[in-house]
């Protein structure tokens, strides 16, 4: 990662102010700091992004050179595709999507093109949608699939950035199948110096990654990953109904395995009133409770509230991982309605042990 580093060794030494310089990578988010992260990413580096669900770890969605250093510093598989972000405007979704080069809706009918402009709605936000791709999209960031999955992020930081560069590929910025970052310092503490340089855009408001719909071409919709848009909005905002994958189907989004989000601290979900396993464990609870002989314990929401909960889910996985216990008990998700089907998927996912 030569030129990258160049880069920040002359930042530091130079005129930009020494004040937009956090650690050796985490940089506040300034003008010359995104001027600096754009110039990274067009050199081929890869740079820390937050984004409203989780940081992702961005580089140029044009250069098979940088999307390759994101599969290698994620130790991630290659089969695993990525998501394109975009910046977003109020113009006409359809041409927005039309003029990134990535997607291409040009042999859909009518009804599914409407499908896609409605749900587009949704965006800026928590929300991807598996389309057919162009011959632009390196078969690198889809993994050889016909399908490029894209979304608009609402996160300031995000938007300006990618307003700066054109669209970024952008996986969650963890070594693969461990827990996302929602903090700029988690993306250090993943990813050290495989990570050019982070922006800080704070801690992530939503907390859980973006919902990912596959659209069909005769319009149909299935949630391939219940993220931080639920199922019933995006039925909302797409006007007819978002189908579940089939029980026991491959997963449609290769990434979808069914250990991932894992700490490393081996995790189970018990309800409240089930007894704690013998040896030094740490309780995660959605909301407080009578005490239950737990060495560590963290609260997530003091009303039980859904978004509170998935706000703090990683944030909180992370510290109890970080004790060094015997066993994470997490208590079960309050809902599987709404963004309780989100924190209910990642506390299973945490839970599997292949
Ligand atoms: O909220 C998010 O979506 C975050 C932030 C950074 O935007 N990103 C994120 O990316 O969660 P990642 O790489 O951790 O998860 C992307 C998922 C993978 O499970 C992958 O299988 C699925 O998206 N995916 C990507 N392209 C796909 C495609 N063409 N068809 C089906 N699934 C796809
Ligand atoms: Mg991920």
């Amino acid at each position: 990662m030569a030129y990258p580093r160049v880069l920040l060794q002359v930042t530091t030494s130079m005129d930009h102010p020494q004040s937009i310089l956090m650690t050796d990578r985490i940089f506040a988010p300034t003008d010359a700091s995104l001027a600096l992260a754009a110039d990274c990413l067009r050199a081929g580096g890869l740079v820390g992004l937050p984004t409203e669900t989780v940081y992702g770890l961005a580089a140029l969605a044009s250069r098979d050179d940088a999307i390759a250093r994101v599969f290698a510093a994620k130790e991630r598989p290659l089969f695993d595709p990525l998501i394109a972000h975009l910046a977003w405007s109020r113009r006409d979704p359809l041409q927005q999507l039309a003029d990134s080069g990535l997607v291409d809706l040009g042999g859909w009918g009518a009804a599914a093109r409407e499908r896609v402009a409605r749900l587009a709605a949704a965006w800026p936000g928590p929300l991807t949608l598996v389309l057919p791709r162009t011959d632009r999209v390196p078969d690198l960031a889809t993994a050889g699939l016909p399908t490029v999955a894209v979304r608009a992020p609402s996160h300031p930081v995000a938007a300006a950035l990618l307003a700066r560069t054109g669209p970024l590929v952008a996986p969650s910025a963890n070594r693969f199948g461990r827990i996302s970052p929602t903090a700029a310092a988690d993306v250090v503490a993943e990813l050290g110096d495989r990570v050019d340089l982070v922006l800080d855009g704070g801690r992530c408001t939503v907390g859980v990654e973006s919902s990912i719909v596959g659209v069909s071409p005769d319009g149909s919709l299935t949630l391939l990953r219940p993220g931080g848009l639920p199922r019933e909005a995006i039925a909302a905002w797409a006007g007819g109904s978002v189908d579940l994958p089939a029980r026991g189907a491959t997963p449609s989004a290769p990434g979808s395995l069914p250990s991932h989000y894992a700490p490393r601290t081996p995790l189970q979900v018990l309800g409240p009133d089930a007894p704690l396993p013998a040896g030094r464990v740490g309780l995660l609870r959605m909301r407080p409770g009578p005490p239950r002989g737990a060495v560590a314990e963290q609260v997530l929401s003091e009303t039980g509230d859904l978004s509170e909960i998935a706000r703090g889910l990683f944030a909180a996985l992370r510290a109890l991982d970080a004790l060094g216990l015997d066993q994470i008990v997490a208590e079960p998700s309050p809902s599987a309605l709404g963004l309780g089907h989100a924190i209910a998927d990642r506390l299973a996912r945490a839970a599997h042990r292949d």
